[in-house]
């Protein structure tokens, strides 16, 4: 079912899958199947990555089947994620890969190309009724530690996955953060046709004449 909560207002038609995508907080203690999350990882490597190096590494908690995982995932987080995200049913962390494989020099592309990864990954969240909620308030050496990840390898975010609970299930405080406007800066502040924009005094076709 479509989560039809604080839907992006966008000015120009895009998929709606684009603008249902949000970053809840809330959400039911329904369990995501075994098929769902092959779904969203499937998805996540469909990514496009540089060289087709396929950069991505994902560790994933369930609260129904990998429990532990899910404590240790969730150990890793700064307190004002952790405080909302207990109620989520699966945590995963996303990694990169920091080297080529094919040459082992550095991939300077391998944070865009997780990235890349995770918001597909969003994309078919929505379409299957879930959502996920990415977060950079965490701890990269408690993953590492927590999981023994190896050299060459950094975590890049943790991220939620479930299916939305609507706001006015939860309390007063999320609700308001559940429904805040969403905005989004307007195309003329980073589409920039033709070139890098300059000072109004230094554009011969804005100059006064
Ligand atoms: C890389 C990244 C890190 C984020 N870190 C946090 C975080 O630590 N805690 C949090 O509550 N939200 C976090 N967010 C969520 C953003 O605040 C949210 O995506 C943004 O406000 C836009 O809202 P929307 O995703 O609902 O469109 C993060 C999002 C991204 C992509």
């Amino acid at each position: 079912m479509s989560d039809l909560t604080n839907v992006l207002p966008v000015a120009h038609a895009i998929l709606p899958q684009l603008t249902q995508r949000r970053s809840p907080r809330a959400y039911t203690d329904q369990a995501v199947s075994a098929e769902a999350l092959q779904q969203l990882f499937t998805a996540a490597s469909s990514a496009a990555s540089c060289f087709g190096e396929q950069p991505w590494r994902f560790i994933v908690g369930s609260k129904a089947t990998s429990p532990a995982a899910f404590e240790k995932i969730l150990g890793t987080l700064a307190p004002f994620n952790q405080a909302w995200v207990k109620q989520a049913p699966v945590l995963a962390i996303s990694i990169a890969k920091t080297t080529f494989s094919h040459d082992n020099n550095p991939n300077a592309w391998a944070t865009h190309d997780v990235g890349q990864a995770a918001a597909t990954l969003a994309i078919q969240a929505v379409e299957l009724g879930l959502q996920i909620h990415q977060m950079a308030g965490f701890s990269q050496e408690g993953a590492r530690t927590a999981f023994g990840i190896p050299d060459g390898y950094q975590s890049v975010a943790v991220f939620t996955i479930g299916y939305p609970a609507a706001a006015d299930a939860v309390p007063a405080d999320l609700r308001e953060r559940e429904l805040a406007p969403r905005t989004r800066k307007p195309l003329a502040e980073f589409m920039f046709e033709g070139g890098w924009p300059q000072p109004a005094d230094e554009r011969y076709d804005q100059a006064p004449v």
